[in-house]
């Protein structure tokens, strides 16, 4: 059967697998990017929402609300958000609470948490009234209080914690209203984008992903998620990680 899908920030390595993924498998997919649609994704199958942002590249609420309206005109099954950020050209994941800094700490929170919280603030409605909607975000394992015996990697670690519990909190109010919905954190496994560019000399033999298999391993997460799982951090293989 031809799903809906909505890929949120669908600019990013993972957003573009799993755009590329859907569409090989028939199915109908709503992106929202600030970037304009990459050549390789302009499909019959593709209706790609470009935002409007400000000179600096930030994305309003307006502009969110704006796309989501359009966007859930198609009625969407399964949505992603794909927003993320670990490093630029001023700033590398801190390795000491001495490199902390006011800037680096708080573009992590504007992308990492701010970013899915406006589009689920926006999606909210929607997601009330829509039956057995399932809504994954991208996390990352890093995040996981429990799981974290390395140290560093601060606002990122940080940021990526705080948009688990701004997941579960959302998943609980979600709850009330709607006992079809699922809404998941998701770690995607390491995967060969801009965003692990810089660290992949790090990971282990065989682990690191092309953006095609994560798109794979994360559909099939989705095709299997069930109220049960709202609230949770899921691993790529659909596993519960602790928080
Ligand atoms: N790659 C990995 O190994 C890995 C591992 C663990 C977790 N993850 C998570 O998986 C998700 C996708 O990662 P990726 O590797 O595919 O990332 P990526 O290719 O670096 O893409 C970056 C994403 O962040 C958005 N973004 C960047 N700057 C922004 C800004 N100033 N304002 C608003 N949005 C901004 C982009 O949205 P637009 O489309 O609007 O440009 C895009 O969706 C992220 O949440 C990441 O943390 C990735």
């Amino acid at each position: 059967m031809s799903e809906q899908v909505l890929i949120i920030g669908a600019s990013s390595g993972i957003g573009q697998g799993l755009a590329q993924h859907y569409m090989e498998q028939g199915h109908q997919v709503q992106a929202i990017s600030r970037s304009q649609c990459p050549s390789s994704l302009a499909k019959p199958a593709m209706r790609w929402l470009q935002l409007d942002t400000t000179a600096a590249g930030d994305v309003t609420e307006s502009a969110v609300n704006k796309a989501v309206t359009e966007a859930i005109t198609a009625t969407p099954g399964i949505i992603f958000i794909c927003q993320g950020w670990l490093h630029d050209n001023q700033h590398g994941p801190e390795k000491t609470l001495r490199q902390l800094s006011a800037a680096q700490m708080q573009k992590s929170f504007t992308i990492n948490v701010w970013q899915p919280a406006l589009y689920l603030k926006a999606l909210f409605s929607y997601l009330t009234r829509q039956s057995d909607v399932r809504v994954l975000v991208l996390s990352a394992k890093v995040a996981s209080i429990t799981d974290n015996e390395l140290g560093g990697w601060y606002s990122y670690r940080a940021s990526k914690a705080a948009v688990n519990m701004l997941v579960k909190t959302s998943s609980i109010e979600l709850g009330r209203y709607n006992k079809t919905a699922a809404l998941v954190s998701v770690h995607p496994g390491t995967t060969d984008t801009a965003l692990s560019a810089p660290f992949q000399a790090n990971v282990p033999a065989g682990q690191l992903q092309s953006a095609g298999a994560t798109a794979v391993r994360l559909a099939a997460v989705a095709a299997q998620l069930t109220p049960r799982h709202s609230g949770k951090l899921l691993n790529w293989d659909g596993t519960v990680l602790p928080f």
